[in-house]
């Protein structure tokens, strides 16, 4: 079979925010690479076979393939967005430091292993069944019924885990998907979807490149007085996330540091590209690499210190706690972090030895840096804070759980199945996680904003819970003494060690298997649904003012590197990360996620660079893009957390997902230390990613500038 756009019976569009992308090209093909027909066979060569013979007749017109294009022709998704405090401009007009910049932000390839798939099967009356790479099962269920003029009750979406997401399959695995949909619904057939990785290349959106003009007011101690901050984001062609990802953009300009009078105001560029999408981090590590430039190019101007000059900027307490958009920032661990890491790293004395080795060194420079983050955990969209659970307990005592969590090698699968058995006092072998289905959690809020397990988690656990009060009523029967029946003894129950017993009694105990098979005797429910909806928030877009976040994962990395006089090579010396994770559910994981996301974060900020030639994707196989490879670890990597407990979420815990791939900008800033030895007290811009080719730039024009006026003095930072 062949299908097109005419094929489709309901709706041709889709979008999380605004129904404006095509499953199959309409009137128009916005990109190269979009889907224009599905060609159904019995294997793949046939299908390429089929597919080699279709002839498209496209009529040509320009192109808009740049944030300068869509700029110059006004070509924009959306509304702009803006956040201010104070008064910038009355700010600037008294400020004695002064710098003003243009900072160009690449994208990045989400690059996980398993491409997008996905697979179709036909059921009863026209239902579907759909087994997808997906962090957002329910939103396929719902496009796709939608697309096929079905009810939703029609349409089961699950998927048991991705070989890798980051963002990519949030919303972007909806085509693909919807490609098997169509066809199973249309044949009556199974019908499987699987990109080749370059189809996925081409095809998919990335990590939204951004432009940010930006000036920013200081005492001559270092103290930040105003900001103001204009982005412009490269959204590609449809809406897809870009005004959530501006929105989380616009919510972090301030990162860990109290800027009084700030205005930032933020675009989201329509080009003829895939449409970019969410990417670990969700447009906030943009944002902050601009607030982290900014701190590190006022200490080179002011020949600081720029852990000084950065620590005086940190939030700290009172006034200096409050954000732009008016949340307080409570249990605030970043002044204990800046000091405990910067003791643990050794920074002054490294510092001491790096610039004493520059004044001699004839081939390298060495850097320093320490960077921060404060990340806001919470979907900015209020109403995606929720989740729901389902848990079943069997007569042998052994326990199934199903929530709407998706498993991408995060580990939240492993951290649930944990919290469940720590709930009944069990082991975790006798705990299994289920397939994540529509079918047993229904509407759920796609596995993002790092809020999994903080979501999901919860949701298990009030189930748990649920049953386990149920429990404790039997078990108090079963473990009564003569007179005393049930009653106040159940909330004296204790589950551990795969027994339960009375806490004031732990001698006489029975077996949790045995409980549960006579609460089923009793007929009592040994299953439970668990709900989960975050407390307390209250943000209002329009106003830009209010609480977004139920709380902040925070943290720092301090980084050294060698940067190659003569090649602009770059090699990481050694790292040093603090986090304050809470109490971590899961320290394995943590840590895991922690090196992942600051590695990603590397690749993103040194060696990943999308390649364009106009509209084309020239960074279309691993061999042209560059991730980062085992060798590329920095050589000394060290890390630790902060001993600390986080009374808002489950368990004293934070979430980890996505907060450590901003600490990677530490290796950056760490770069600009060691070019400001080149000509002190004199500036380059570094664009990101800063390859060895930028970097080679950076030094040539920092040494032309510096050779024929030696003698010049140089008074305003300005
Ligand atoms: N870790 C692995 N191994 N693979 C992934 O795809 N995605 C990241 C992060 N860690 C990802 C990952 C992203 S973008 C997010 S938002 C979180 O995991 C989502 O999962 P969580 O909310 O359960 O942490
Ligand atoms: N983060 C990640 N994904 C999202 C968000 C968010 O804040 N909002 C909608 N999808
Ligand atoms: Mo992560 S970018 O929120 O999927």
């Amino acid at each position: 079979g062949v299908f097109t756009r005419a094929d489709i019976p309901g709706n041709h569009h889709f979008g999380a925010v605004v129904a404006d992308e095509p499953f199959l090209a309409d009137e128009r093909v916005h990109y190269i690479g979009q889907p224009i027909a599905v060609v159904a066979a019995r294997t793949r060569q046939e299908a390429a076979g089929a597919c080699a013979l279709v002839k498209v007749q496209v009529e040509e017109q320009p192109a808009c393939c740049s944030i300068d294009d869509a700029i110059r022709s006004e070509s924009f998704l959306g509304g702009p967005r803006r956040i201010t405090r104070g008064d910038f401009d009355a700010a600037w007009a008294l400020a004695p430091g002064k710098l003003e910049g243009v900072i160009d932000i690449g994208g990045q390839e989400h690059f996980y292993f398993e491409s997008q798939a996905a697979i179709a099967y036909p059921g009863e009356n026209g239902s579907l069944r759909v087994h997808a790479s997906t962090q957002n099962p329910t939103e396929l269920q719902t496009v796709i019924a939608a697309a096929l003029n079905l009810g939703m009750h029609a349409v089961v979406c699950e998927c048991r885990r991705m070989g890798g997401a980051f963002g990519g399959k949030e919303t972007q695995a909806a085509i693909p998907a919807f490609l098997a949909a169509l066809v199973a619904h249309k044949t009556n057939r199974a019908a499987r979807v699987v990109y080749t990785k370059r189809e996925d290349l081409l095809r998919t959106g990335k990590r939204h490149p951004y432009r940010c003009f930006w000036k920013v007011g200081f005492e001559r101690n270092g103290q930040i007085l105003c900001a103001r901050l204009e982005f412009y984001s490269d959204g590609g062609c449809s809406t897809d996330l870009s005004l959530a990802v501006l929105e989380r953009t616009i919510l972090h300009a301030d990162n860990a540091y109290f800027v009084p009078d700030i205005d930032i105001r933020g675009r989201v560029c329509r080009t003829n590209l895939p449409s970019n999408t969410a990417f670990r981090g969700f447009g906030a590590p943009q944002v902050v690499a601009v607030m982290e430039n900014i701190l590190q190019e006022v200490a080179i101007s002011l020949r600081k210190d720029a852990y000084e000059v950065r620590r005086r900027n940190c939030y700290g307490s009172g006034k200096r706690r409050v954000t732009p958009y008016g949340q307080i920032v409570e249990g605030n661990s970043l002044p204990r972090i800046f000091r405990q890491l910067a003791k643990t790293a050794d920074y002054k004395a490294r510092l001491a030895a790096i610039v004493k080795f520059n004044e001699t060194s004839k081939s390298s420079f060495r850097g320093i840096a320490m960077t921060a983050v404060k990340f806001g955990i919470s979907f900015t969209k209020k109403f995606l804070n929720q989740a729901n659970a389902m848990v079943n307990v069997y007569t042998d005592g052994t326990v199934q759980v199903s929530t709407g969590a998706t498993e991408m090698g995060q580990g939240v699968h492993t951290k649930i199945r944990q919290l469940v058995a720590d709930e009944f006092g069990i082991g975790v072998d006798s705990v299994s996680v289920m397939i994540t289905s529509t079918e047993k959690s229904n509407n759920t809020s796609p596995t993002s904003a790092s809020v999994g397990t903080d979501l999901n988690g919860a949701a298990a656990v009030d189930a748990c819970r649920q049953i386990r009060e149920r429990l404790a009523r039997v078990a108090a029967m079963m473990l009564a003494e003569g007179g005393e029946k049930g009653g106040n003894a159940a909330m004296h129950m204790r589950f551990a060690g795969a027994r339960v017993y009375d806490e004031r009694g732990p001698q006489r105990t029975v077996a949790f298997r045995d409980l549960v098979h006579q609460a089923r005797l009793e007929r009592v429910d040994l299953g439970a649904r668990g709900f989960y909806a975050t407390p307390g928030l209250d943000f209002h877009a329009a106003s830009g003012q209010g609480r977004p976040f139920l709380y902040y994962t925070m943290g720092a990395a301090v980084a050294e590197v060698v940067v190659d006089r003569f090649t602009g090579e770059l090699d990481v010396e050694r790292v040093d990360i603090l986090m304050d994770l809470g109490r971590m559910i899961n320290p394995g994981i943590d840590r895991g996620q922690v090196i992942g996301a600051f590695m990603q974060g590397l690749g993103w900020l040194t060696t990943e660079e999308l390649g364009f030639d106009g509209e084309h994707l020239t960074s279309d196989s691993i061999s042209n893009y560059k991730i980062p490879a085992i060798t590329d670890l920095p050589k000394d990597f060290r890390l630790d957390f902060l001993k600390s407990n986080n009374r808002k979420n489950l368990g004293g815990s934070r979430a980890v997902g996505e907060p450590p791939l901003l600490l990677a900008l530490a290796t950056w800033a760490a770069v600009k230390h060691a070019l400001s030895f080149v000509h002190a007290g004199h500036i380059q811009p570094l664009g990101i990613p800063a390859t060895p080719e930028r970097i080679m730039l950076c030094l040539r024009e920092l040494e032309n500038r510096r050779e024929p006026r030696q003698s010049r003095t140089h008074g305003s930072p300005a």
